[in-house]
């Protein structure tokens, strides 16, 4: 089922909020993480939390390789990063919670995951100067009411939340990571 009118923008509180661990790997979070992946593809998303769409559950679906066509989800259930790599790289960022924005952030390079999958084994996922790498720190700071404005000074943090409203003003919907064009449609 499609979440794609549950998602939550940057403002909304459940967006701040630090998620419950998932106690127990049932039938509604196994509905949640399928729902969640469908509409992470409909958004064209690379990952989605589960708060993004209301739920206080530290739940995340991430698809990194889906842009080269071919679909590899995974579910990380009660993600951990149990490893961070000093050097820092900083690369532009989207995120549905911020229609029309892309918005350069600076993280450690490589990371290390464990999670549980939904067929309750214990992941270990590891990645370095990738869009994986950036999109596990992004999803997992969700789970901890963390979202690209608290990596961002007082002034950017600002300009960012006036380019989201500008953006939705302009028709900007999740997925989108620039503002729409006002050019005039050809006819
Ligand atoms: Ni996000």
């Amino acid at each position: 089922m499609s979440l794609m009118d549950d998602i939550r923008i940057t403002g909304d509180p459940v967006l701040e909020e630090v998620c419950e661990p998932v106690a127990d790997i049932n039938d509604e979070i196994k509905d949640l993480a399928h729902s969640m992946l469908e509409t992470m593809y409909e958004a064209d998303g690379c990952g989605l939390a589960a708060p993004q769409v209301g739920v206080n559950k530290r739940l995340v679906v991430v698809d990194c390789e889906w842009g080269s066509g071919k679909k590899t989800p995974y579910v990380l259930i009660n993600p951990e990063i149990v490893e961070t790599s000093d050097e820092l790289r900083t690369t532009g960022e989207g995120c549905l919670s911020f229609p029309g924005v892309t918005v350069q952030v600076e993280r450690p390079r490589r990371v290390v995951v464990h999670a549980t999958n939904l067929e309750g084994d214990v992941m270990r996922y590891e990645a370095e100067d990738s869009l994986l790498a950036v999109c596990l720190q992004h999803e997992i700071d969700h789970l901890d009411g963390k979202t690209l404005l608290d990596h961002l000074g007082p002034m950017a943090r600002m300009r960012v939340k006036k380019q989201v409203r500008e953006a939705i003003e302009a028709g900007a919907k999740p997925g989108d990571v620039e503002k729409p064009s006002k050019a005039p449609k050809k006819g």
